[in-house]
C-alpha cells in the first residue's frame, strides 16, 4: 500500500518536474524571424532527448526507492517474527503532547526513526494551544502519525497567586482530556507518553515492549519510566546500558501507562501540576516504576512552562543512551517485587560501607558496589550535593529512590546511597 502510493507520488513528482522542464526549454527566440522552423525542430529534439534521459533516471530512482521500502517492510516483518509470541500481537501506541512548538518535528522524527512496526506503535500527537504552525508541522508526516486536538481552549481560572504557573493548570487539562482519549474513546489498554521536546534512544520501543509483561504482572508496579533522574554522564555505566531499577519515585519523561492504573486516576485528575500530585503517597499508594541506568530520552526543551535554570543546570547533562539492548529478549523477571526486594535490596545491606568524602576522593579501596549511609534529610542533601546528584525530594521521596536507596555510579564503581537498614518509609516532611 505504501509502497504503491510512494510510487505514485514519485510518479506526480516526475509529471510535474517534466512539465516545468519542457516549459523551459520552450523557449521561443524574439528575434530573428527567419528560421524559426528549423531551430524550434532542433529543440523539440533536444527536449525529447532530455525528456527520455530523464525518464529513464527517474525510473532507476523510482526502483531505488521501491527497493528500500521493501527492505524496510521485510526487516520489520522478521522483527516482529522474532518476538516473543506474546508480544508479537500487543499494540502500544505512543501518546504525543504538543502544544506551540514546531520542534515537534525533531521528537516525531526521532520516534518515527527508531519505531520497529508502525502498526504495533501508532503515533498519536495530541495538539493544545490551536497553534497553525504546530499543527501544519505534524500534519506533514501525513499516515505516519495521527493527530487529535485538546477541544477546550478557554480560559482557566487561576488563583491569583499561581497566575504565573497557569501553564501547569494547562498541561493538566490537556493531560486529562488527552488519556480519557487514548483509554475509553481509541479503548487502547497501555500507552506510552511522550512530550514534544524528547528524544528517544534507538531502543526505546524495544525498552517498552521488553518492560510491558512486567508491568503487567506485577501490580505493584504503576508505570515503566524511559527516564533517570541521575542519568548525567558521570553517574552512570555507560558500559551496562542493559542496567534496569524499581523506583519509589515518579520519573515522567517518557513512560508507560495502563488503563487499569488510569481508571484509579481520571476520576480525580488534578487541575494543575499533575506529575507532582501524582507523586503523592494518595496517589501512589506504595507502587512503584522501572527506570533504566541510562535514560531512552533525553529532553531538549529549553524553553517551556518552567523556567529554563533547571534545564542549563541539570536537565541538559542527560546521557542518551546509544546502543541498542534486546529487552524483549531478556529475562527480567528479577524486577519483579519479590525477587528485587529478596535479591536487590539484600545485596545493598550486604555491601561494605564506606564515607562519601573517600568515595569523592578515589580512596575507596573496594572493587565491588558499595554504601554510604545517610540519617538525615540535612545529611542527605549533603552528600548529593557533594557527589553531583539530584538533592530534591517529592513527597518525601529521593529522586530514584526505592526504598530510600539512590543507587548511581561513581568514578568507576556502583554506589548505593542508603538510609539504615531499619528504615520505617518515606517521610513527607523531607523535601
Ligand atoms: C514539566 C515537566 C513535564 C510535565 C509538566 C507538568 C520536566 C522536564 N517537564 O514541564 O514532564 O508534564 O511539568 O507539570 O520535568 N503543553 C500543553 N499545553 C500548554 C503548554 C504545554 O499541552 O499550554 C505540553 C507541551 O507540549 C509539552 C508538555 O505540555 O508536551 C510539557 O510542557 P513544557 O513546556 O515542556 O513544560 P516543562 O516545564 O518541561
Ligand atoms: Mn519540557
Amino acid at each position: 500500500m505504501r509502497i504503491k502510493r510512494t510510487t505514485l507520488i514519485l510518479g506526480l513528482l516526475f509529471i510535474i518536474w517534466s512539465s516545468i522542464l519542457y516549459l523551459s526549454y520552450y523557449h521561443y527566440p524574439a528575434h530573428n524571424n527567419n528560421d524559426i522552423p528549423n531551430k524550434l525542430n532542433k529543440q523539440i529534439v533536444i527536449l525529447e532527448q532530455g525528456i527520455s534521459e530523464e525518464f529513464a533516471k527517474n525510473n532507476v530512482m523510482i526502483r531505488g526507492a521501491q527497493k528500500i521500502l521493501e527492505i524496510k517492510k521485510e526487516r520489520e516483518q522478521s522483527q516482529n517474527k522474532l518476538l516473543p509470541k506474546e508480544l508479537q500481537n500487543v499494540k502500544i501506541p505512543v501518546l504525543v503532547f504538543a502544544c506551540n512548538r514546531i520542534t515537534v518535528t525533531r521528537c516525531l522524527d526521532s520516534l518515527i526513526q527508531y519505531r520497529p512496526d508502525p502498526d504495533q506503535f501508532p503515533i498519536i500527537v495530541s495538539q493544545d494551544c490551536d497553534h497553525e504552525e504546530t499543527k501544519t508541522a505534524i500534519q506533514k508526516y501525513g499516515n505516519q502519525v495521527s493527530l487529535i486536538q485538546q477541544p477546550d481552549q478557554s480560559d482557566i481560572q487561576v488563583p491569583p497567586k499561581e497566575k504565573k504557573f497557569k501553564g501547569y493548570f494547562k498541561i493538566a487539562r490537556h493531560y486529562g482530556w488527552a488519556l480519557n482519549q487514548m483509554f475509553f474513546n481509541f479503548n487502547f489498554s497501555t500507552v506510552i507518553i511522550v512530550e514534544d521536546d524528547l528524544d528517544v534512544a534507538p531502543d526505546f520501543f524495544e525498552y517498552f515492549l521488553g518492560m510491558y509483561p512486567i508491568l503487567l504482572k506485577d501490580s505493584s508496579l504503576w508505570c515503566i519510566s524511559a527516564w533517570n533522574d541521575n542519568g548525567k554522564e558521570g553517574l552512570v555505566d555507560i558500559k551496562r546500558p542493559d542496567l534496569v531499577y524499581r523506583t519509589d519515585f515518579f520519573p515522567g519523561l517518557g513512560w508507560m501507562l495502563t488503563k487499569n492504573v488510569w481508571l484509579d486516576l481520571y476520576k480525580k485528575w488534578p487541575r494543575a501540576y499533575w506529575d507532582d500530585w501524582i507523586r503523592d503517597p494518595l496517589q501512589r499508594k506504595g507502587r512503584s516504576c522501572i527506570r533504566p541506568e541510562l535514560s531512552r530520552t533525553r529532553t531538549f526543551g529549553k524553553t517551556g512552562v518552567s523556567n529554563g535554570m533547571f534545564f542549563e543546570k541539570h536537565l541538559k547533562f542527560i546521557k542518551l543512551n546509544e546502543e541498542f539492548v534486546p529487552f524483549t529478549k531478556l529475562n527480567l523477571t528479577y524486577l519483579i517485587k519479590d525477587n528485587y526486594d529478596n535479591d536487590f535490596v539484600k545485596k545493598v545491606y550486604q555491601s561494605p560501607v564506606v564515607k562519601y568524602e573517600d568515595l569523592r576522593m578515589d580512596k575507596v579501596e573496594y572493587d565491588v558496589p558499595v554504601r554510604v549511609t545517610y540519617k538525615t534529610k540535612d545529611e542527605y542533601k549533603t552528600i548529593t550535593k557533594k557527589l553531583g546528584l539530584m538533592d530534591d525530594f517529592k513527597s518525601g521521596v529521593p529522586r530514584t529512590a526505592y526504598k530510600g536507596i539512590v543507587t548511581f555510579h561513581y568514578k568507576g564503581r556502583m554506589v548505593h546511597l542508603a538510609p539504615t537498614a531499619n528504615w520505617k518509609g518515606y517521610d513527607v516532611a523531607w523535601s
